[in-house]
């Protein structure tokens, strides 16, 4: 008679998180947002590289392509629901606790799994947002107020916002920093994933490889009557 305890084993499962769009978005606004801050700060006088004219112009064709793809990005939010990926909740932190004192007794599974339904954990929801709803659009307000600021109407007269147009470049210059310090931190953020590179993988494969821990009854001949 043969009787063994059952025993846990952990296997890596493959999940799809990021969509097509989604990866698409993402990599075409960091690349965007770059260029963005390397031709800004040019403008704003920091370095000399591609000269004012040259970076001036490359900055306002760059801001609109940056526009059109929030927009695109926006609809799509919208249209596939992924907006609720962002909504911050403290149903999910509540969980995340009772999963620390009680779930994780019983076996139950992480509430923080990245998956394609729930791939951002409470901090990344609350981050993210704010990057979303504050700091982006901080940024593209300013600049299109920067960029509309003076122009010259149908009947040839300049017409000059009543906005000082030091308090705009002093925003837009803020939040241009403060995206920088966005970017540098979130690609720090990206490493402490379950490999270093494993986050940034997942963003360009769309694939991402979760732990799923197994309950692998062992062979009891005993209970099974199996010969
Ligand atoms: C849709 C988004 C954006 C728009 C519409 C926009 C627009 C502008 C405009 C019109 C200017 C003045 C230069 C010029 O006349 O061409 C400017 C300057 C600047 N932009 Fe942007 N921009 C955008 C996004 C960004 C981003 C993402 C960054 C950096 C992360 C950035 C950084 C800067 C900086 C540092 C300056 C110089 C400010 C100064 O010292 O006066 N911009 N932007």
């Amino acid at each position: 008679m043969t009787h063994k305890e059952p025993t846990l084993s952990i296997s890596m499962k493959k999940v799809y998180v990021y969509k097509a769009f989604e990866r698409f978005w993402h990599w075409s606004q960091a690349g965007l947002i770059i260029f963005l801050a390397f031709t800004g700060f040019e403008v704003h006088g920091s370095y000399k590289v591609l000269g004012f004219e040259h970076a001036a112009r490359f900055h306002r064709v760059a801001s609109w392509m940056l526009i059109g793809l929030i927009i695109f990005a926006i609809f799509w939010h919208v249209v596939t629901g992924e907006w609720r990926q962002y909504i911050p909740t403290t149903k999910k932190l509540a969980a995340q606790i009772r999963f620390y004192m009680i779930g994780m007794f019983r076996g139950e599974p992480h509430p923080t799994k990245k998956t394609g339904l729930q791939k951002l954990n409470p901090l990344q929801r609350i981050t993210y947002l704010g990057f979303k709803l504050v700091l982006v659009p901080i940024t593209v307000i300013s600049g299109i107020i920067y960029m509309f600021h003076k122009i010259i109407d149908r009947n040839d007269i300049i017409v000059i916002s009543s906005i000082p147009l030091k308090s705009v470049a002093f925003w837009h210059t803020l939040s241009a920093f403060l995206l920088i310090v966005f970017l540098l931190v979130h690609v720090y953020m990206t490493t402490t994933g379950r490999t270093p590179t494993s986050n940034i993988q997942a963003m360009i494969t769309g694939y991402d490889l979760e732990e799923e821990e197994e309950e692998e009854p062992r062979e009891n001949k005993s209970l099974t009557g199996e010969s």
